[in-house]
C-alpha cells in the first residue's frame, strides 16, 4: 500500500503510540474490565480503578482542582452540548467568538431559538481575536464566555489567562473549548480562571475516537443533566444524581476507549508536553516557512514567532478551489489534509473564504521534517503546474 502522508491531525491523530493500541487489546483480550461502579466484584473494580486512575492523570495535564471534577463524554461534542445546554439559559447574554467550530456554535444557536442573546467577538485580518470586543460586548445580562482555545482552521490560540480574567473581573462563567489544544498547549484550569474546559481524546491527546471528556473549576456551577439514566447508584431516585463525575456520565462509560486516553496521556507525560509543544512548533514554521513564498498562495492565521498557536497551516493557491486542490495533493503525492469550511462558518466568513474554502494542513509529534519537507515540495510544484 502507498505511504500515506498524513497532515489531518485536526480532525483525528491517525499514528498513535503503540501503548494506545497495546492497552485498548489488552482492555478487551484479558477480560478483565467490567462496567465500572456498577458492582464490587473484581472485573467492576478494575474499571473503577481504570477510569479513577484517568480522572488524576487529566486533572494533572489540565491543572483541574480535584480528580473528581473529571468527567467523561463521547467527545468534545458531547461535552459542549452537555455543558451549554445543562448551564446556560433561555434569559442567558452569551459572548463568544466567530472562531467557534459549529460543537460550540449550533448548542448556542439552539439556544438562542429559546430566547438567549449571542454576540461574537471578532477578528484581524490575522485571524487573531479583538480582545477589547469583550468588554464592548458585556452587559448587565451576560451570564458567560465561551471560547476555543485554538482555531481548527487558524491554528491561532487565545489568550486564556487574559480572557479569564476578564471573566472573573464579571462574575462571568468561562467555557473552553480545548478539541484543538488538549496534549498540544499547556492549559492550568486555576491559572487561566476557566470554569469548564472540554476536550476531546482522540486528537493531541492520542486516544480512539468516542472518548472526550469535562473539567470543572473550583467555583460551583448548577447544571442541569442532558442526559439522564443509569448512573449505578441512588437506583430509586427520580432525578439523575447532579454531583461530579456522575452529572456527566450517565449509562456505561468507554472504558475499553478510556483505556487507550490513559495510555495516550502517559505518552504525553513521558515525551512532555513542553518537548511535544516544541516539536509542533517548529514542524508548523518550518513548513510555513517553505511555502509562504509560493506565487499565488494565501496563508490564514498568525505565524508570529512569540505567538502559541496550534499545529495547523491553512492557505489556498490561485486558481485553484480547496477541493481540487487537496485531491491533487492526495492522487498525485498520498497527502492526507482537509479542504473546505472545517465546520466553523464564522472564521470562514471574516476572512472572506466561504465559498472557496481553504486547504489545511495539521501536525502531530508523528510527522516528520522529512514528510514536511515533501508536503512543501508538493505544493510548489502544483502552484507551478497551476
Ligand atoms: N473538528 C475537526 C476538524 O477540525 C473534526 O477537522
Amino acid at each position: 500500500m502507498t505511504e500515506l502522508y498524513y497532515f489531518d491531525n485536526s480532525a483525528t491523530t491517525l499514528k498513535k503510540p503503540a501503548t494506545v493500541a497495546e492497552a485498548v487489546y489488552h482492555a478487551i483480550a484479558d477480560g478483565q474490565l467490567g462496567n465500572p461502579a456498577r458492582g464490587s466484584h473484581t472485573a467492576s473494580l478494575n474499571a473503577l480503578r481504570l477510569t479513577e486512575t484517568l480522572r488524576q492523570k487529566t486533572a494533572k495535564l489540565f491543572g483541574v482542582p480535584d480528580a473528581a471534577n473529571v468527567a467523561f463524554t463521547a467527545n468534545a461534542t458531547a461535552s459542549l452540548n452537555m455543558v451549554l445546554k445543562g448551564l446556560l439559559k433561555p434569559a442567558d447574554h452569551i459572548i463568544t467568538t466567530v472562531t467557534e467550530h459549529n460543537a460550540v456554535l449550533r448548542p448556542l444557536y439552539q439556544l438562542e431559538d429559546q430566547g438567549a442573546a449571542l454576540s461574537f467577538v471578532g477578528v484581524d485580518a490575522f485571524g487573531t481575536l479583538r480582545y477589547p470586543d469583550f468588554e464592548q460586548l458585556l452587559r448587565p445580562d451576560t451570564r458567560a464566555v465561551v471560547v476555543n482555545h485554538a482555531s481548527n482552521v487558524t491554528g491561532n490560540a487565545v489568550d486564556l489567562e487574559r480572557i479569564g480574567s476578564f471573566c472573573r473581573e464579571h462574575g462571568l462563567i468561562f467555557i473552553v473549548d480545548a478539541s484543538q489544544s488538549a496534549g498540544v498547549l499547556a492549559i492550568d484550569m486555576m491559572k487561566q480562571h476557566i470554569d469548564v474546559l472540554c476536550f476531546t481524546g482522540h486528537k493531541g491527546l492520542y486516544g480512539p475516537q468516542g472518548t472526550g471528556g469535562i473539567c470543572l473549576g473550583d467555583r460551583p456551577l448548577a447544571f442541569v443533566p442532558v442526559f439522564t439514566g443509569g448512573s449505578g447508584f441512588h437506583s430509586f431516585d427520580k432525578h439523575y444524581p447532579a454531583q461530579m463525575p456522575t452529572l456527566f456520565e450517565p449509562g456505561t462509560q468507554n472504558v475499553h476507549g478510556l483505556a487507550g486516553v490513559s495510555a495516550g496521556l502517559d505518552y504525553i507525560q513521558q515525551k512532555g508536553l513542553d518537548t511535544i509543544c516544541r516539536q509542533l512548533q517548529a514542524l508548523t514554521f518550518r513548513f510555513h516557512d517553505q511555502i509562504k513564498d509560493i506565487p499565488g498562495i494565501t496563508l490564514y492565521g498568525s505565524f508570529a514567532e512569540n505567538v502559541e498557536r496550534a499545529p495547523v497551516v491553512s492557505l489556498n493557491l490561485a486558481g485553484w478551489s480547496s477541493g481540487d486542490l487537496s485531491d491533487a495533493l492526495f492522487m498525485d503525492y498520498a497527502i492526507a489534509v482537509r479542504p473546505g469550511a472545517h465546520c466553523a462558518p464564522l472564521i470562514h466568513q471574516a476572512f472572506g473564504t466561504e465559498k472557496t474554502g481553504m486547504v489545511r494542513f495539521s501536525f502531530s509529534s508523528f510527522n516528520t521534517v522529512e514528510e514536511i519537507d515533501y508536503a512543501a515540495k508538493a505544493l510548489r510544484i502544483l502552484a507551478e503546474e497551476g
